[in-house]
């Protein structure tokens, strides 16, 4: 049985990687495609989502969100991901039909016409879900997971103690991990063991596809930001996403309490782990630490060779 997947991104190269590899995976069904501001402007994400998806051939629903926070202003982030968001290959402009609905709707529509549970990836930041989950409570109950890239246990990568996703609209964050859904949570504990090298990236171009061509181009760009910060190779935060989902036996996890700081001075946007259980409530979050790198490589490489 297929898990069936509503995929929420902000493409942004890793988003990008992590939507071909869920469209070839035999163990995902994704219904549909819902873009939020985050690595760059709503415009720009979405027409990234549309370029990636028709140069791959993939046919979607897909459909436009919000375009900034609940209650702050959009930060974007052209140094790591270009003025496009998605720098580096040559992507053709798409005329994929985007829905007339907001995304939220077309979210709400498809839980409301669900006779079976959907998990919800989120790769960018939770506005969308967060918008969801507050507007239409009653589709909680046809959700089976929220599974996110956000977040750490330690440290942050848009402040010291903050992960991008998670910074940008930590009230929404705030109501997903209040939501009462138990949440699988790929944070930068594990997305920076999720190293791609040179040579993993020659070892997809040399599959010598226009698609694994492609994705050669993309972490070509997206290395070179990790370069500058001192990366030798590069952390594929999103993807982890999708492993999880395709096979959780490559992925170390623990189970706990996770809360959002919605206030703090220098931790505004952690993600707060309880690791001690001091503060007393039952886990709510799968929380991913370490993966067999090798695997998701590898993993990586056989899904995106389903693609010519
Ligand atoms: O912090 C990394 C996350 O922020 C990734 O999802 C990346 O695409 C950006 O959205
Ligand atoms: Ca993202």
């Amino acid at each position: 049985m297929k898990r069936k997947v509503i995929f929420d991104c902000d493409p942004g190269h890793d988003d990008a990687i992590a939507l071909l590899m869920a469209f070839a995976s035999t163990r995902l069904d994704i219904l549909a495609v819902t873009v939020t501001g985050g690595n760059q402007t709503l415009a720009k994400t979405l027409n990234n989502a549309k370029r990636v998806l028709s140069f791959a051939g993939v046919e979607c629903l897909i459909a436009a969100g919000c375009d900034k926070p609940l209650f702050r202003e959009l930060e974007v982030a052209p140094e790591v991901h270009g003025d496009s968001g998605l720098d580096g290959p040559v992507l053709p402009e798409s005329n994929l039909p985007v829905d007339d609905r907001h995304a939220v709707e077309v979210m709400r529509d498809l839980l409301d016409q669900a006779t079976e549970p959907i998990t919800l990836v989120a790769t960018g930041p939770l506005t969308n879900v967060g918008l969801l989950l507050s507007t239409y409570p009653h589709v909680k109950s046809k959700i089976d997971l929220i599974a996110i890239m956000g977040g750490s246990v330690v440290g942050g990568n848009w402040t010291p103690g903050a992960e991008f996703n998670i910074m940008v609209d930590p009230e929404a964050a705030h109501i997903v991990f209040h939501s009462g859904i138990h949440i699988a949570m790929a944070g930068l504990d594990v997305t920076h063991r999720a190293m791609v090298t040179k040579q993993d990236t020659e070892r997809i171009r040399s599959l010598n596809k226009k698609v694994p061509v492609m994705v050669a181009e993309l972490l070509d760009f997206f290395a070179l930001f990790h370069h500058t910060m001192g990366f030798d190779a590069t952390p594929l935060h999103d993807p982890v996403t999708i492993a999880y989902l395709i096979d959780p036996s490559i992925i170390t996890t623990k189970e706990y309490y996770v809360d959002i700081d919605v206030d703090g001075e220098f931790t505004l946007g952690a993600t707060v782990a309880d690791q001690l259980g001091s503060m007393n409530q039952p886990a709510n979050t799968t929380v991913m630490l370490d993966i067999d790198r090798e695997k998701f490589v590898d993993m990586i490489v056989d899904l995106v060779n389903t693609y010519e």
